[in-house]
């Protein structure tokens, strides 16, 4: 049962009890139903509470029945919120920790609302591509507001109870209760001191207007276009909410609210946000890794090497309070690191985003040595020392010998072994890898690398240090480049054979950003710099002599066109700008090495170019999850998402590659395998897909 009925003397108390935040799945619904009948029915009972067991009053609608039939299915929260509004005896909400959402909608529909202090309210239904659609954008503006209930639906930002209530003229909540402690016996007494009080009031009777209202809602709209140019949910909210304001009966607005919320919810932009929503939260969970795994304490951490990661990762424990204690060989690499820290804190202070005493306690937690016997008290030493396996091996003997037993030993190696690595000490159990995206104190993505002997209380430790720091932590296995920068490999093979047929850098660019990402492969490569790649490729070389690549990029880098930092790579860049300027010499550059290869450059489509740069990223991706890699195909979208600039409102190249039907992805690969220009080999559908298509599956 998932609502609980009980009678306190003439008082009856409905309990939802839908863990984990009590969710308003079917069966929750009908509990309520079943309880205003009880309590209509009984004589004794002169008022109704409706309140949430454990954690929340509730999270809003059942995410997880979206999309099924149970989600639409009699009694729906229309009906509900129906039921209390006629019901004869008053309905007062007693609201704690959670209100969001359906659950918000539900309280609105109630004759009175009591809050516990501290309780987070919000209708972040936009979060998931969707609007409020059991009469959030109708009843929210008549309590707080035309104005604030917008911002409210337009960012699906929390506001905390005792804000709301601390608002002069607020009519969401009647009562606010005196601590969360006290809210159920509050409830219970207001509840008694409104029993006889007749007629009961009602939200949707209150009045809806906006004194300026077609231009406030002019200048709406063109705030939320510029916001949310790839999502079609925050316009209709506006629309919605304009109708509240404009629509002579209260049910016509209902009405057109369920109307809009029902096509959102056949939209690929939600149906990629829901996606995103559960994937991201089953990525913490590893499969033969139990939640209840004991975890290491880790109350201190070590960093070694001041450099562009080390300064940054660094900074994520300062920021969540966690001191640090970073390593370097010399005093100067030392004061650079920490200088470059300062510098970045201070950018954060002078933008207002960070108050001075915040910056200086957190640099107060920092301390730096030259000696490794300073390090023997950390629970968690982080290695962001050169990429070269020999530094890596002299680090880590030495890390073996002066840790504490149990500290956990991260390196932070973005293309090495990390088995070789934890060979190098006598407690390879104790070995992880900890892959942090550049910069580190920014980037939301953390590969987690499970080495071979990787000890499961380990992997548990880190995934919760990952939280502690707001970092989406995914799990890979041990390969050349993880999960991310493997697949990135082929999608950049794929830039560079684009070029050889007769693109140039910027329609590779101007395509792919269409297609929404953050930026193309040319500016990637400009910003991280060229050189990074030309070196993967010399070791490429010599380990893989087989590999195909266009040679443009290295023709790029033997020109010292490195990128932004040297303030020219496949564009040219303007001193303190970041507007990428096509470069003619680049062009030419392009052309003369096709010319070379004998190719006749052919017009190539928009669609061709995102085509072969996605479905790049998703073939490896079935050979990751084959080689059980990633655990899960959510897992590649996580990283895709939070580590790659993948447009979220795909939902990651593998929520995308079912969206466009596994059949015509496999089709279009088989297609490019023809292509004489580019690799056969690569193109040849993956086992996993191969086999997904007979079954007629997605990922
Ligand atoms: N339905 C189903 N499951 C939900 C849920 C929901 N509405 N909200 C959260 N959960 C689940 C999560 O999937 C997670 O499950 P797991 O433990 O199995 O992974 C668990 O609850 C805990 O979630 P979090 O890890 O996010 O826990 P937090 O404590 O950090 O946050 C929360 C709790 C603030 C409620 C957050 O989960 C949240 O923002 N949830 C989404 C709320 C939401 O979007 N509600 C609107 C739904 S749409 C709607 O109501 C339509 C209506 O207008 C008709
Ligand atoms: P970096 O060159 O900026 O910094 C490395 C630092 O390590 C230098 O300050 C150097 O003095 C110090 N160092 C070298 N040997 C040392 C030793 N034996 N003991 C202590 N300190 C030593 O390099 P960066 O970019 O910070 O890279 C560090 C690691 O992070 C590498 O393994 C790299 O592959 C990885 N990485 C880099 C990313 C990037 O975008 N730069 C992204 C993800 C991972």
């Amino acid at each position: 049962m998932s609502a609980e009925y009980q009678v306190h003397g003439d008082v009856a108390v409905i309990t939802l009890n839908n863990p984990p935040v009590n969710g308003l799945g079917l069966a929750t619904r009908q509990g309520i139903v079943d309880g205003l009948g009880k309590a209509q029915a009984d004589a004794g009972v002169k008022a109704i509470v409706i309140t949430g067991a454990g954690g929340a009053f509730s999270g809003g609608a059942d995410i997880k029945e979206f999309g099924t039939d149970k989600s639409l299915a009699e009694p729906n929260l229309h009906t509900v919120i129906a039921a209390i509004e006629q019901s004869a005896k008053p309905v007062i909400a007693a609201i704690h920790s959670v209100c969001m959402g359906g659950g918000l909608e539900l309280a609105l529909g109630c004759h009175y609302r009591v809050a516990a202090p501290g309780c987070s309210v919000a209708l972040p239904e936009v979060k998931l591509g969707l609007l409020p659609g059991a009469g959030g954008t109708q009843r929210l503006p008549r309590v707080i507001g035309v104005e604030a209930a917008l911002n409210m639906i337009v960012s699906g930002e929390a506001v905390k109870s005792e804000f709301i209530a601390s608002v002069p003229g607020q009519k969401l909540f009647d009562k606010l209760a005196a601590s969360p402690e006290s809210l159920a016996e509050e409830a219970l007494a207001f509840a008694r001191s409104v029993a006889d009080t007749r007629p009961l009031p009602l939200v949707r009777n209150l009045p809806c207007k906006h004194p300026q209202g077609d231009a406030y809602f002019q200048f709406a709209r063109n705030m939320v276009k510029g916001m949310a140019k790839n999502f079609p949910a925050p316009a209709k909210c506006v629309d919605a909410v304009e109708a509240a304001t404009k629509n002579k009966k209260f049910d016509d607005g209902l009405a057109r609210e369920r109307e809009r919320f029902i096509n959102l919810m056949w939209t690929a932009e939600s149906r990629a946000l829901r996606h995103l929503f559960f994937a991201e939260r089953a990525a913490s969970k590893i499969p033969d890794v139990p939640a209840d795994t004991r975890k290491r304490d880790v109350k201190k951490v070590a960093v070694i090497g001041a450099g562009t990661m080390g300064g940054g990762i660094a900074m994520n424990f300062l920021n969540a309070g966690i001191p640090v204690v970073m390593l370097e060989t010399k005093q100067e690499a030392l004061e650079r690191g920490v200088g470059t820290m300062r510098k970045n804190y201070e950018a954060q202070v002078k933008k207002g985003k960070l108050k001075q005493d915040k910056y200086d306690q957190r640099m107060a937690l920092l301390t730096t040595t030259l000696d490794y016997a300073d390090l023997k008290d950390a629970d968690l030493v982080i290695e962001a020392v050169f990429e070269d396996m020999g530094v890596k091996e002299q680090v880590f003997k030495k890390l073996d010998e002066v840790m504490k037993p149990g500290a956990i030993l991260a390196s932070n190696t973005s293309t090495l072994d990390l088995n070789q690595i934890a060979s190098f000490t006598k407690r390879p159990q104790d070995v992880v890898g900890l892959h942090f995206f550049s910069p580190a104190n920014v980037m939301k993505l953390l590969e987690v690398v499970r080495g071979d002997a990787t000890a499961h209380d380990v992997l548990a430790t880190v995934m919760a240090v990952a939280k502690k720091i707001k970092k989406t932590a995914v799990v890979s296995g041990v390969c050349d480049g993880f999960i991310g920068n493997r697949m990135i490999e082929q999608y950049g093979r794929q830039a560079g054979f684009l070029l050889d047929e007769g693109c140039t850098p910027s329609q590779v660019d101007k395509a792919i950003e269409k297609f929404g990402f953050a930026m193309g492969p040319f500016r990637m490569g400009d910003l991280a710099g060229n050189d990074i790649g030309w070196a993967i490729r010399k070791r490429r070389a010599v380990e893989k002599p087989g590999m195909k690549y266009s040679k443009t990029a290295d023709l790029l880098c033997e020109r010292g066109r490195f990128g932004q930092k040297v303030g020219k790579g496949w564009y040219d860049y303007v001193a303190g700008k970041r507007d990428a300027i096509p470069n003619a010499e680049v062009e030419q550059m392009v052309a003369e090495h096709r010319q070379s290869l004998g190719i006749t450059p052919r017009k190539i489509s928009d669609e061709e170019i995102v085509q072969r740069l996605v479905y790049s990223l998703v073939n490896e991706a079935a050979h990751i999850l084959e080689e059980g890699i990633a655990n899960k195909a959510s897992d590649i979208d996580v990283v895709y998402i939070f580590g790659y600039g993948f447009p979220v409102h795909r939902g990651g190249p593998l929520n995308y590659a079912n969206e466009v039907g596994l059949f015509s992805v496999a089709q279009a690969m088989k297609r490019f395998a023809q292509n004489p220009q580019d690799d056969a080999s690569f193109w040849q559908p993956a086992p996993l897909i191969e086999r997904l298509v007979a079954e007629g599956k997605g990922f």
